[in-house]
């Protein structure tokens, strides 16, 4: 039976239109998961959404809908939206599926019942236009921070999680497990500034609205929707539930990811509830950066919004997906920019790969009418020297994927193709066709296919349509040929291949200018 690896996005708020941040952490899952099932796991990956809450609650009132009425459409526009990506998850929790309600109430009851919930006073400067609670050093000139108004101070009955109780045990594991957050310095950040200086208890119940899940017996108090939220990530599962079958063979989660600006909640929140319920830790939390524009974080008054879909039927799923995860390098930012994504990808996409392919499937054709030379009995050391780099690539990609350095792993797949390409130029077939040294041209002619053949297996993970493609244009149709495992060696191909007789590019390149000013439309619509 194969290993399990259990993937989590976090679930997202359905408050407006997914843009492309949303779009690039389910990306970066969804090729962990499709590079975890081509190293042979049985890999799982979870996606949803996060659909309570007050913040929910008013936009589907000013939309004049029902709150679930509004979720109901937002869960139609993500799916379509997974779809158009061909985003393969397993399953997809909302926080309004009875399945998951069920169990956070239960959770709510047994942290009552074990004393990590106490009742006791909120106290806090309220707003009452703003139905918010500030604290002292949140006010503005004693004001509220918001609109300005006067604030009263006011005490309510709520319902809080006692996290002090866990603080040692929280700072004894992360001190025996000092990778569990990626990158280091993200963790180093939440270990110093909000582990050691001290817990506070959490306030994990509201009466402000009513828009969430109800503490039994206790109506008037709607559970905080983190609390509500993180646990999504079992009970999608099936845990408390009559089948525990799934959460018995996912549970712990291998990786889970989350952008910068929720590590707190999934670095302390979360371990703290799970340490509660006494169930074991995640194995890894990613923490991925930000997409950022040149003005700042995107925002619709900023006219800098860019939405995937855009970007997808204009220029393809892969271009898009291959730029969102090549430009945020492990943990940090990246930067959208209409004349960064155009260069990267008349560069990375047409000149390196696109054109690779065609010399290739050109100089068969003429060399060889279309015939995919055979493995040849002898190597030069020009070859041997070119094996060796590949496979030591090969293996490079597998530590960075290992790691989710998912934006490295695509430089040494870039690494393969430059060197590629350097290799036409260093063995100049043409001149080889010319002076009749046929049997160096096969060789050459081998080593660029078997090039070819690794590097459609290697972007597979990040590039689901390009790489068959490739496959095609190669002639190449036997499954076995197309496995991560059939990259350690240097095959003898079976049958007689033979290349495509006219290869279509596999991108076409763009025009700087065309495109610029296509985008910069877009993101001020
Ligand atoms: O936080 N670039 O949901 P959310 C990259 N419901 N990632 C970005 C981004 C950007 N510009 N903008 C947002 C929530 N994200 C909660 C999660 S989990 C139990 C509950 C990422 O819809 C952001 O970092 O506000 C986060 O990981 C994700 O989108 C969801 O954000
Ligand atoms: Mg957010």
């Amino acid at each position: 039976m194969s290993e399990k690896y259990y993937i989590t996005t976090p679930i997202y708020y359905p408050s407006g239109k997914f843009h492309i941040g949303t779009a690039y952490t389910t990306t970066l899952a969804n090729t962990i998961k499709k590079y975890r099932q081509m190293r042979g796991y049985d890999a799982y990956l979870l996606t949803g959404l996060d659909e309570h809450g007050q913040k929910i609650q008013d936009v589907a009132i000013s939309r004049g809908k029902t709150p679930q009425d509004h979720v109901d459409e937002m869960a139609d526009v993500a799916k379509k939206l997974w779809a158009k990506m061909k985003i393969d998850y397993d399953d997809f929790i909302r926080t309004t599926d009875k399945r998951h309600e069920k169990i956070v109430e239960q959770i709510f009851e047994k942290f009552m019942k074990n004393g990590d919930i106490y009742k006791g006073e909120y106290e806090g400067w309220y707003c009452v236009p703003c139905e918010t609670y500030f604290t002292p050093t949140q006010l503005v000139d004693g004001k509220c921070p918001d609109c300005g108004r006067e604030v009263k101070k006011m005490k309510e009955e709520a319902y809080f999680f006692n996290m002090k109780k866990y603080q040692d045990r929280l700072i004894k594991f992360y001190e025996e497990n000092p990778n569990f957050i990626e990158p280091a310095f993200r963790k180093n950040e939440l270990f110093n500034n909000f582990i050691k200086p001290g817990l506070e208890d959490l306030c994990v119940t509201r009466t402000t609205f009513d828009w969430g899940i109800k503490v039994k017996g206790d109506e008037k108090h709607v559970i905080y929707v983190w609390l509500d939220a993180l646990t999504n990530y079992i009970t999608a599962l099936g845990y408390m539930s009559d089948d525990e079958t799934k959460f018995n063979k996912y549970w712990p989660a291998d990786l889970q990811i989350v952008g910068k600006d929720i590590i707190r909640f999934h670095g302390i929140y979360w371990p703290i509830f799970l340490m509660a319920l006494d169930l074991p830790m995640p194995k890894k939390l990613f923490a991925h950066g930000w997409i950022m524009m040149k003005d700042g974080k995107m925002s619709k008054s900023k006219g800098n919004v860019i939405y995937p879909e855009t970007l997808i039927e204009r220029y393809g799923l892969d271009a898009t997906k291959y730029f969102l995860l090549k430009e945020l390098s492990v943990g940090q930012d990246g930067l959208f920019t209409p004349e960064g994504f155009v260069e990267r990808f008349n560069s990375d996409l047409c000149n390196d790969l696109g054109n690779l392919l065609n010399r290739t499937i050109g100089m068969i054709n003429k060399y060889f009418k279309g015939e995919i030379p055979s493995k040849p009995q002898n190597l030069t050391d020009l070859d041997i020297e070119l094996e060796n780099f590949v496979n030591n690539k090969i293996e490079h990609v597998e530590k960075e994927m290992d790691e989710v350095h998912v934006s490295n792993s695509l430089e040494e797949i870039w690494q393969i193709i430059s060197r590629t390409n350097k290799y036409i130029d260093e063995t100049m077939p043409w001149i080889l066709y010319k002076e009749e040294k046929v049997e160096e041209l096969k060789n050459v002619m081998y080593h660029l296919v078997e090039n070819l053949r690794k590097i459609a297996i290697l972007i597979r993970p990040y590039m689901e349509e390009t790489s068959p493609k490739m496959f095609n244009q190669l002639g190449m149709s036997d499954t076995e040929l197309m496995t991560w495992d059939s990259m350690k060696e240097y095959p003898e191909y079976k049958n007689n291949l033979r290349v495509v007789e006219k290869g279509e590019p596999l991108f076409i390149r763009l025009d700087l200018d065309e495109e610029i000013e296509f985008l910069k439309n877009e993101m001020n619509k």
